[in-house]
């Protein structure tokens, strides 16, 4: 059993191989006591808490015992109002106004196994024997408010998972809660950096990091979806920990929508970590009787820094978040037409982008937006999910018949939760949208937001997307959403659970994808955000891959897949071959490296395959072979960062399988230089005693030399050069 209760300290030791997290009960509130290292379950558990008296101004809520205040012991689930002065994890309004609470231990429940989260995504066991779960049940009798702290650790991962479910006893009067966040920890000490993922459209997750220091370093998206601006998610990391040793502490929230994770250091330099729904603009309505489960957040711990953080979610994510069939198989090579033609293309075009793709080996063509309404540009139709017969006038069964007559499965582009004000669904119901009443509706890309909070409105949606998927062969389904709420209203809410809508719509969003992947799960779905304004944890679980940002320069794609890596695994990234001049940047690149970066992820082009001449064919050719021969190892292998794109002109990262016997090392230089010094980088996570060929490069080279010494660069020639190593052990 990986979590133990010591009864004598009243203390829960939750531990894996390598890890352990411990939860002390002191005078029935609990105590954050250890998080790191793994101790041993049979030590002494005594005195580990200090108890020392501390400041006046940190006042005392027990009486006969001034060592405690809350204002300095270390939390697990922190409320304000009662002498804890930093971040609370929530905070209810009661019936009389007031807005104090006091949670006291309960009572728990240890049990084998991890229950689905009602209504949210979540990390899940496969079976019993993966994971253990702690319920640890607080309550405040004077309000009737039950709170429990769910924890779960995996045995084989270094894991907790926390998730909160806030429940009212069926006498008590209605309560409103003011927040809810998902999981709070308080660290002993500052001496931490603080990391995390931040940028915009087509730049988006750029690894961030500095020292933690008194005061806050808050991250949030008010934006009705997790963003492109900042990603849920949050690293506590030693200062001198980098790729391959030192502490990483990681909190990644298991959500799409408004959420905030904040690093607070306080005045005795404790660091409080805290994640989950963005308090801002939200409150939640709970009704004797009811319960209001928040979220899930995943904790991991690395004594390998971030590379073995980030190992960790991979591992995870890609085998216990994402499901279906689609979880395990290797990914198709696509061949999509937006970059290619925009809206601009009838279906003979499209027959023939996917016959020059079929002559290459690509093996999925996707058409991307404008097969519907009259969408010849952005300005209308979005809603109206109904073929343009100008376009396709034998419909879209004729044309995926003809792409599969190719030898390309076919897939298609929807932007299911969006309506555009031209468009008949529009004119029909206007009130289908988030808005609120009296107020302007304000347009983003021409567009409005469909009101998933309503069942009518998701109902429509799953009949639409219904009517094409069992009357058309479809393998694969492009989900995009292409822009934030505002207006935040629903129709069909009272007034007084307006501020419930950002997330309702976020429970019904969830609710229509469970129900669509469930009901055909031969396809392969891929979100999409504008790019990587929706890349989370949250979608995951219901779509194995998303569109890593609209940017597709091969250079800008380094840093946004090198940041993305931090948390989210190669097999969740799409990443394409576009033209050149790049249609976001103008940048001129080669046709191989544009190649070699787009390799490091699931692998597609997105250009007019038609006008490549012979000798750009026979390298796309190449590419093609490669990729089908690497993917395996690409989308399943483990992956080491050796050079980052945000410290200098050199990328480096390398995917190794499971038993380490076959690796391949990606070298990436951004500028040319002139008279370069000599350029060697170290290999990670070979087998040091295996000898290992590299594909071109004479010789046997051992492990230890490889990632010890390292591997020389060979001269490279011009800006924007690049270098694949392919490994195997003899
Ligand atoms: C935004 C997506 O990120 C693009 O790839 C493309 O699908 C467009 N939307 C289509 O409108």
């Amino acid at each position: 059993m990986p979590i133990t209760h010591h009864p004598t300290e009243n203390i829960f030791h939750l531990h894996s191989d390598e890890m352990s997290y411990a939860i002390q009960i002191v005078r029935g509130y609990p105590v954050h006591l250890h998080w790191g290292k793994r101790l041993r379950d049979g030590m002494d558990w005594s005195g580990m808490l200090p108890r020392v008296e501390r400041a006046s101004f940190s006042p005392n809520p027990v009486e006969d015992d001034y060592s405690i205040s809350l204002d300095t012991l270390p939390q697990e689930y922190p409320q304000y109002g009662t002498s804890d002065f930093r971040e609370p994890a929530y905070q209810v309004q009661l019936a009389d106004g007031t807005r104090i609470t006091e949670l006291q231990y309960r009572d728990h429940r240890i049990y084998a196994g991890k229950p689905k989260l009602q209504g949210l995504p979540a990390v899940y066991a496969e079976s019993d024997s993966e994971a253990d779960t702690l319920e640890l049940t607080l309550g405040d009798d004077y309000s009737g408010l039950t709170v429990t702290l769910s924890y779960t650790v995996f045995a084989r991962m270094n894991v907790v998972t926390r998730s909160v479910r806030l429940q009212l006893e069926r006498e008590a009067s209605e309560i409103r809660v003011l927040r809810a966040l998902s999981a709070s920890v308080d660290f002993h000490d500052r001496d931490y950096d603080c990391l995390y993922l931040a940028g915009a459209w087509t730049r988006e997750r750029h690894v961030q990091r500095r020292p933690v220091a008194p005061g806050g370093t808050r991250i949030e998206s008010r934006r009705g979806a997790s963003s492109h601006n900042m990603n849920p998610f949050l690293a506590l990391v030693r200062p001198n920990a980098d790729e391959d040793q030192g502490d990483a502490y990681g909190f990644s929230l298991v959500y799409s929508g408004n959420f905030m994770a904040q690093a607070e250091v306080d005045q005795f330099d404790m660091t409080r970590v805290s994640i989950g729904l963005n308090p801002f603009d939200f409150s939640w309505k709970l009704s004797a009787g009811e319960t209001f489960q928040t979220p899930e957040a995943v904790l991991v711990y690395s004594p390998e820094g971030l590379g073995g953080m980030s190992r960790t979610y991979h591992r995870l994510y890609r085998t216990r978040l994402c499901r279906g069939t689609h979880r395990d198989k290797p990914r198709p090579i696509l061949v999509n037409n937006w970059e290619a033609t925009y809206f601009n293309f009838n279906a003979d075009k499209i027959e023939s982008i996917a016959k020059a793709g079929a002559e290459l080996g690509i093996e999925l063509f996707v058409l991307d937006d404008g097969w519907f309404g009259k969408r010849d540009n952005d300005h209308s139709s979005l809603g109206d999910w109904v073929v343009d017969r100008k376009k396709l006038p034998n419909g879209l069964r004729d044309l995926a018949e003809r792409v599969n007559a190719a030898g390309l499965q076919f897939g298609l582009w929807f932007e299911p939760e969006m309506v555009s004000p031209d468009s008949d669904l529009y004119r029909a119901h206007p009130d289908w949208c988030l808005h609120v009443p009296g107020r302007r509706r304000t347009p983003a890309r021409r567009q409005l937001i469909l009101d998933l909070s309503r069942q009518d409105v998701r109902d429509y949606l799953y009949g639409a997307l219904s009517d094409i998927f069992s009357t058309c062969p479809i393998s694969y389904v492009k989900w995009d959403m292409n822009r934030n709420m505002s207006e935040i209203g629903s129709a069909l809410l009272p007034e007084d659970r307006q501020t419930e809508t950002a997330h309702r719509y976020m429970l019904g969003l969830y609710e229509l994808l469970g129900r669509i992947t469930s009901a055909y799960p031969h396809i392969l779905f891929e979100s999409c955000s504008g790019g990587g304004g929706r890349f989370d944890p949250g979608l995951l679980y219901y779509m194995p891959q998303t569109w890593t940002s609209d940017d597709t320069d091969a250079i800008e794609r380094l840093k946004i897949q090198y940041g993305t890596s931090m948390v989210y695994p190669v097999s969740s990234m799409g990443a394409h071959v576009s033209d050149v001049p790049n249609h976001q940047v103008g940048r001129r690149t080669s046709l191989e490296i544009r190649g070699d970066v787009a390799m490091s992820g699931n692998f597609g082009y997105e250009l007019d395959l038609t006008k490549f001449d012979e000798a750009e064919k026979a390298v796309v050719k190449r590419q093609v072979a490669a990729y089908k021969e690497l993917r395996g190892l690409i989308q399943t292998g483990d992956l080491y960062r050796l050079r980052s794109p945000f410290e200098g002109n050199e990328t480096a990262w390398m995917f190794v399988s499971e038993d380490r016997r076959e690796a391949v090392a990606f070298y990436f230089r951004t500028l040319a230089e002139p008279n370069p010094p000599l350029k060697r980088f170290k290999l990670r996570g070979l087998d040091p005693a295996l000898g290992y060929v590299i594909d071109g490069v004479e010789g046997k080279f051992a492990g230890d030399r490889l990632m010890n010494f390292g591997f020389n660069v060979p001269q490279l020639h011009g800006d924007f050069a690049s270098l694949v190593l392919k490994l195997k052990a003899e």
